[in-house]
């Protein structure tokens, strides 16, 4: 018998290795996934695995593909959570739990195992993905299951299993981080009354901290998806990470909230997402020039949809699948390029462009026009408010 753990190397997922070989004696291999959480994080976590008692650590470099086949669509989706939520989790669990699935069959492993608590939604996010990629691996989730409740059981559990407690200093909040986002919650943050703390953030400065001189920048999209950053061609991955440095910089992207868990509860959280709010306020402003004016209410209504279904963890389900695809061709022609203003936590777009912009200025501008006749707007204006009329007349018994 053989487990493929979700392994981070923090306190709990240490003592998760003991417990496993304890509680279901079989081996653990344990799995690291690089979703650009920053390779700090990396080091040395090959020995810390096999000191914990794994027979081995896999580790696998997933950015480009989170960013590529996770980010980008959720974006081209316009995908955002409860008004203001970004889903920087909750797009990374599905690409995480697909590769531990694939690792599982690599190394002959029957089950998966992961870290997530029994009062969130990841738990679910990791398990529907395991569902539906691979029904028959059984999964073990040790929160939901041990008498473990705090830092000081988990270290007294490590003690005695001669397993080393990891130095790193646990934080005070529960941070989750990846490429799009870093999330806090917990501690003073639990209640929604307090404002967090400036020190806690640690990828955006404070925007009153932020450069005094705005900073002007351009993004490239190519059917909705970004490609390019000052006019020169980036990898997915890369590109977000340097609006994250910029956007950082300037302080964009905070947003504190208070969210539906699906599992009931509301929970407040606080995300710095800086590049991601960068790209979602260019892709955004480029359809206001490539959509017309029905087909933006229907997918921005999908848009709500999607960012649902990827929130509660169907990543892959038919439904999302079938809502990208209208995605992808309903952004086909969303191509061209967006100017943006940064400044002290602000973005704000000042110029757009594309070759298949639906504006045009010789329709539009107040200088006369050939194709638009100004006197064809009483007859419409006539028949589309027939209705108007109708109702009028019968109040007023006409
Ligand atoms: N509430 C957010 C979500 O559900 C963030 C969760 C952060 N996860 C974590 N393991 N700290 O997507
Ligand atoms: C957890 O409970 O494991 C983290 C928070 C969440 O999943 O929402």
């Amino acid at each position: 018998k053989k487990v493929v753990l979700a392994y981070s190397g923090g306190l709990d997922t240490s003592v998760i290795v003991p417990w496993l070989k304890e509680n279901y004696g079989c081996e653990v291999v344990c799995f690291t996934a690089d979703v650009g959480q920053g390779l700090k994080e990396l080091e040395g976590l090959e020995q810390k695995a096999k000191a914990s008692g794994a027979s081995q650590l896999v580790v696998k470099d997933l950015t480009e593909e989170f960013v590529k086949d996770y980010i980008f669509p959720c974006l081209r989706a316009g995908a955002i959570y409860e008004r203001k939520y970004l889903l920087g989790t909750s797009m990374a669990r599905p690409v995480i739990a697909k590769a531990m699935v694939d690792v599982a069959a690599e190394v002959g492993a029957d089950a998966v195992a992961h870290g997530c608590t029994g009062k969130g939604n990841d738990q679910v996010r990791f398990e529907l993905t395991f569902f539906s990629l691979n029904p028959e691996l059984k999964v073990v989730a040790p929160w939901r299951e041990w008498e473990i409740q705090g830092r000081e059981d988990a270290i007294e559990y490590a003690k005695k299993h001669n397993v080393p407690v990891p130095v790193t200093k646990k934080s005070i909040y529960s941070r989750d981080r990846n490429l799009w986002h870093l999330s806090h919650e917990g501690d003073i943050l639990e209640d929604p009354a307090n404002e967090p703390k400036q020190d806690m953030y640690m990828i955006s400065a404070d925007p009153e901290d932020a450069p005094d001189e705005p900073e002007y920048i351009e993004i490239g999209i190519e059917s909705g998806i970004p490609v390019s950053l000052n006019g020169k061609t980036l990898s997915p991955a890369t590109l977000l990470s340097e609006l994250n440095k910029i956007g950082g910089k300037h302080g964009i992207g905070r947003i504190d909230m208070v969210e539906n868990r699906l599992v009931g509860m509301k929970s407040r959280g606080v995300y710095e997402t800086p590049g991601g709010t960068v790209l979602f306020k260019a892709c955004q402003e480029l359809e206001s020039l490539t959509l017309d004016r029905e087909t933006i209410q229907v997918k921005d209504s999908l848009a709500l949809k999607y960012a649902e279904m990827v929130y509660a963890g169907r990543w892959f389900d038919p439904l999302r699948e079938s809502m990208d695809a209208f995605m992808e061709k309903i952004t086909e022609k969303t191509t061209g390029s967006v100017r943006l203003k940064l400044y002290k936590g602000s973005v704000n777009v000042t110029a757009r462009q594309s070759p298949f912009s639906l504006y045009r200025q010789d329709i539009s501008s107040f200088e006369g026009s050939e194709i638009y006749n100004q006197a064809d707007a009483a007859g419409f204006i006539r028949l589309y408010g027939l209705p108007m009329r109708v109702r009028a007349m019968l109040d007023k018994g006409i």
